[in-house]
């Protein structure tokens, strides 16, 4: 790959993510001269997805900006492009307190624009230390919690804002939910995403890890073309949900090994050869249950939410009072057209008392997802033999 200056990212270190130093960025108007998103390839070795940060030109004049990405040279030049038209940041919020893979951003992101207000959902915590926001590098004098209440915040004439807040074990699961009021806009982080049928944009860009996971096994050449690309795109899907699809085996060592010495790629990039996965047949199924609709993400649905029911529940229904059109989360597919009725039946799940038949008699999709999301739920019960994590209290 071509190193490119504009997109190096100093401080990848800090979280080891795919790819590292170098990140690219695009950014893509969504509502004509008001909403913008910027986003950048982001993932655990090669199951890359997108990860985004939306910026909102406010009524005065001057910018707000949810859940910031990596301040490559690129990424703010394309912001400073906005300020110089629009104004410069005002505010910059961070919109969650357990995302690790944002928080990292906000503090260098903040750096840049030294005269915007940092807004941050409360209970923050950091780990294994508990540290207070400044020590890890959050602006001492211009970071404040957003209020509980909306009609605190500064900007709330033109955003209303709910925050959901589930104390685990180690520190907590938050997220603010912010409504855009003139365009029907609703903002997310990790809680709802819409698995796009093809590859994004921005994934495109470096199609390697999309040809990677095309291949059936390591004796394949690694073969751009539309196909390729569009099977990677749904294997790699597969891998950021579930980490462990049921539609996988992996070899033995010995096979391992051998398929590795007979590889036509030993590069270090394609991990020396080296690729233990086995797709089984109509594992294309798996990518198809998921695609194309409102999702919480499999680790949320059995891991997180269910540690506070009817907390999740009620945030939901308030969102749910808004009148909005589209949702545009921080992974996956944006914006999603969509509306509150769909947004409160993707979380259905949580609702034990329900006599909706969605809920008590599966579909065939939502058979496949529970099977494709064992593995998260061995790993749950893992979590709760060693104490990280707990049973579900409702
Ligand atoms: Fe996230």
């Amino acid at each position: 790959m071509i190193r490119n200056k504009e997109q190096k990212w100093g401080w990848w270190f800090l979280l080891p993510l795919y790819p590292y130093n170098q990140r690219a960025t695009i950014r893509t108007e969504i509502l004509k001269n008001q909403i913008w998103t910027f986003e950048q390839p982001h993932g655990l070795l090669y199951a890359v997805v997108p990860i985004r940060m939306t910026v909102i030109k406010l009524k005065e004049g001057g910018l707000l900006v949810y859940c910031p990405i990596a301040s490559t040279q690129e990424c703010v030049k394309l912001v400073r492009e906005l300020e110089a038209q629009h104004g410069k940041i005002k505010y910059i919020i961070h919109s969650t307190s357990s995302g690790l893979e944002h928080k990292i951003f906000v503090p260098p992101f903040a750096r840049c624009f030294p005269y915007a207000q940092v807004y941050c959902v409360p209970s923050q915590w950091t780990f294994p230390l508990r540290l207070p926001l400044s020590w890890v590098g959050f602006p001492q004098k211009r970071t404040k919690f957003l209020p509980l209440d909306w009609r605190e915040s500064p900007f709330a004439d033109q955003f209303e804002y709910h925050i959901l807040d589930i104390d685990l074990t180690q520190g907590s699961f938050s997220e603010v939910a912010m409504y855009h009021k003139s365009s029907y806009t609703l903002l997310l982080t990790d809680t709802i995403i819409s698995i796009p049928d093809k590859p994004p944009e921005i994934i495109q860009l470096n199609p390697f890890p999309l040809l990677f996971h095309a291949r059936e096994s390591a004796l394949d050449e690694l073969t751009d073309s539309e196909l390729n690309r569009l099977k990677g795109w749904q294997r790699v899907c597969l891998f950021a949900l579930y980490f462990r699809p049921s539609m996988i085996d992996t070899i033995s060592v010995e096979q391992l090994i051998f398929e590795a010495i007979k590889s036509p790629n030993r590069s270090r990039r394609n991990y020396f050869g080296l690729f233990p996965f086995r797709w089984l047949p109509q594992w294309q199924k798996s990518f198809f249950a998921i695609r194309n609709r409102l999702l919480v993400a499999p680790i949320l649905e059995s891991l997180i939410l269910p540690q506070a029911s009817q907390k999740v529940l009620n945030w939901v229904n308030l969102i749910s009072l808004w009148n909005f059109e589209k949702i545009i989360p921080a992974h996956f597919d944006a914006p999603i057209q969509t509306n509150p009725l769909e947004f409160k039946k993707a979380f259905s799940f949580l609702d034990k008392t329900t006599t909706n038949p969605y809920t008590l008699y599966p579909s065939g999709d939502r058979q496949i997802y529970l099977k494709d999301a064992n593995f998260i739920r061995i790993l749950e019960r893992n979590l709760v033999k060693l104490g990280i994590a707990k049973h579900p209290k409702d």
